[in-house]
């Protein structure tokens, strides 16, 4: 089930399997969540969703970006560069982990604002709104980064299959393929949200 992503992204390019593709196109995904996660809390505000909607795409987010592909990140591609002789102080993988960091604590404080706003606590509202707007900068900013830069140098550090098959085993154990159909029932409870 897991790898479905190298797969598609080489089959429909001139690429062969390399590890950024994957990433790439992990962060299409990403991309995706966060904007579903945008249009929730939209409807959110405007009194016509549920909490619940919001929470899974939190959800999704917290598991598919931070533990999945910052866990590719941050466990293959970046000791892989760094063994290769990238010197983590003085390349953009310093900044990079530290932004992962911080994606993380924007996320779980968005979270904990969600869960107080679904006890009733209705001014955590601007919480979850704060935590949410500061999250989606960082990673948009974040995937800017990665794609226009590191992973240009890093296809020049690394072998096209290299790293490859570690990802694809992270990609299993977390389920990669479920998390992206949970991805697609997200974003139709949405878009039958916003038509009720
Ligand atoms: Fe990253
Ligand atoms: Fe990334």
């Amino acid at each position: 089930m897991g790898g479905g992503s190298y797969k598609r992204v080489y089959r429909s390019t001139a690429y062969k399997s390399r590890l950024t593709n994957g990433l790439r196109d992990d962060h299409d995904y990403i991309v995706i969540g966060l904007t579903v996660l945008k249009r929730g809390l939209a409807l959110l505000e405007r009194g016509t969703a549920a909490i619940g909607v919001v929470d899974k795409a939190l959800s999704f987010l917290a598991r598919f970006a931070d533990q999945c592909h910052h866990g590719k990140e941050e466990l293959i591609l970046f000791p892989l560069l760094e063994r290769r002789g990238m010197q983590f102080e003085r390349s953009p993988l310093k900044e990079l982990v530290s932004e992962h960091g911080m994606g993380r604590y924007f996320l779980r404080n968005a979270r904990r604002a969600a869960e107080r706003y679904g006890s009733g606590e209705g001014e955590a509202l601007g919480d979850l709104e704060h935590y949410f707007e500061s999250y989606f900068n960082l990673i948009i900013g974040h995937i800017g980064k990665e794609n226009k830069v590191l992973f240009k140098m890093a296809d020049n550090y690394i072998g096209p299959d290299e790293g490859v098959a570690e990802a694809e085993k992270i990609e299993e154990q977390l389920g990669y393929a479920e998390l992206l159909a949970e991805l697609e029932a997200i974003k139709r409870e949405l878009t039958q949200i916003g038509q009720s």
